[in-house]
């Protein structure tokens, strides 16, 4: 079952962690959750337990905003994950899921054109036309499956959702459960049943949310990380274990040093100022994150692998830069070349990037 899928869901991926986690247990666990919120912490952060078991952490940065999270979600409020793009939101709500109910896929993707029923309830036509509004005719939604089993459900993008559809939410949140007229009788939720909202506040396309939607949730803002060397490890806990075996015949310090390099250029950028401080920069309008990075680092890993006999070079990774940092030509390529010109061309240690970068500019 685990061969031949391109991207395991958190509770398959990681079922040895979480059956080990569950065997180590002795704290108090809140109805229906499959963990105790200890443990959900210990699982989305990493830890090594008594029985010598190693946890992975999965996110990377302040536990105390995990607690917050988890603790939030054994409350009557549900928990909303913001930031910039591409700060784990989406992976941290999956783990969470996966960790308390043990199913990440009660999953509602928001857009602009989502409908009411895709948030509550729809249809099934064919038995609606024969036997009427019967129970068997409804189709629940993922809020309500979530609702009736007592799980963790997960709205993505809640904010790109129309503002009149988010709001159907209050009524679900704040009663704890939902009213079905057409059957005139409603559905209750059980313990453990909360929802994970993620947002974004950085994409065009977002609508506010109503105030009194704001109240039901408690916020948690997954910040950019605080350092390269923080910045580093999320690359490396994202990237060796999706190549195993290549990543230890083939990083060693000196690659980890190359890699630096590559977070040093994307965090000043982000910054708009050298990490001496020394030269102000124009910033990009990109967000820079560091899953941009992840992707300049596999693709660099992918061409030394396949095309140059696994050897890791500067080149490899500068090859991916220009892609990463310019996406909107307008008004990210000055910012860019002007940093390439003033900053890297002046450094020593970056001489095999900025060659390269004239060179991919010449071609
Ligand atoms: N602090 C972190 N710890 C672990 N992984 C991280 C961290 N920050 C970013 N990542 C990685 O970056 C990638 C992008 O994360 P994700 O898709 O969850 O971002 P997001 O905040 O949902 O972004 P968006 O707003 O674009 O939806 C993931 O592979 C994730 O593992
Ligand atoms: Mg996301």
């Amino acid at each position: 079952m685990k061969k031949n899928v391109q991207r395991q869901i958190s509770e398959v991926l990681y079922s040895s962690e979480l059956k080990a986690l569950g065997k180590n247990d002795p704290f108090p666990k809140p109805d229906n959750w499959k963990l105790s919120p200890k443990r959900v912490v210990d699982f989305v952060m990493g830890t090594t337990l008594d029985d010598g078991t190693e946890i992975r952490p999965k996110y990377i940065g302040k536990r105390s905003l995990i607690e917050l999270a988890v603790a939030t979600l054994t409350t009557d409020r549900a928990l909303l994950l913001t930031g910039v793009p591409g700060t784990a939101k989406t992976w941290v709500s999956e783990h969470l899921a996966a960790a308390i109910s043990g199913n990440s896929r009660l999953l509602i993707q928001g857009t602009a054109g989502t409908h009411e029923e895709k948030l509550l309830y729809g249809w099934n036509y064919p038995i609606l036309l024969s036997r009427g509004p019967v129970r068997e005719a409804l189709v629940p939604s993922p809020v309500m499956r979530g609702m009736e089993g007592g799980g963790i459900v997960r709205i993505e993008e809640l904010t790109r959702m129309p503002f009149e559809i988010q709001d159907a939410l209050i009524t679900i949140l704040s009663e704890r459960r939902l009213p079905i007229p057409e059957l005139n009788e409603e559905s209750n939720a059980l313990s453990g049943f909360n929802v994970i909202a993620t947002a974004n506040d950085r994409d065009k396309g977002i609508h506010e949310m109503s105030s009194a939607l704001k109240r039901r949730f408690n916020t948690v803002v997954l910040p950019l990380p605080d350092s390269i060397e923080e910045e580093l490890r999320i690359v490396t806990e994202r990237i060796s274990p999706r190549y195993k075996r290549e990543w230890k015949e083939m990083i060693d310090a000196e690659h980890l040093r190359e890699i630096k390099k590559v977070i040093t250029i994307f965090k000043e950028l982000r910054e708009g100022q050298t990490t001496d401080k020394k030269i102000a920069l124009k910033k990009v309008s990109s967000t820079l994150s560091t899953a941009e990075i992840i992707g300049v680092v596999d693709n660099a890993l992918s061409m030394a692998i396949h095309f140059n006999e696994g050897e890791l070079t500067p080149e490899h990774l500068a090859s991916g830069l220009q892609g990463a940092i310019v996406k909107d030509k307008d008004s990210d390529e000055v910012p860019w070349r002007e940093y390439v010109e003033v900053v890297m061309k002046k450094r020593e240690e970056f001489n095999e990037y900025y060659n390269h970068l004239k060179k991919e500019t010449k071609d």
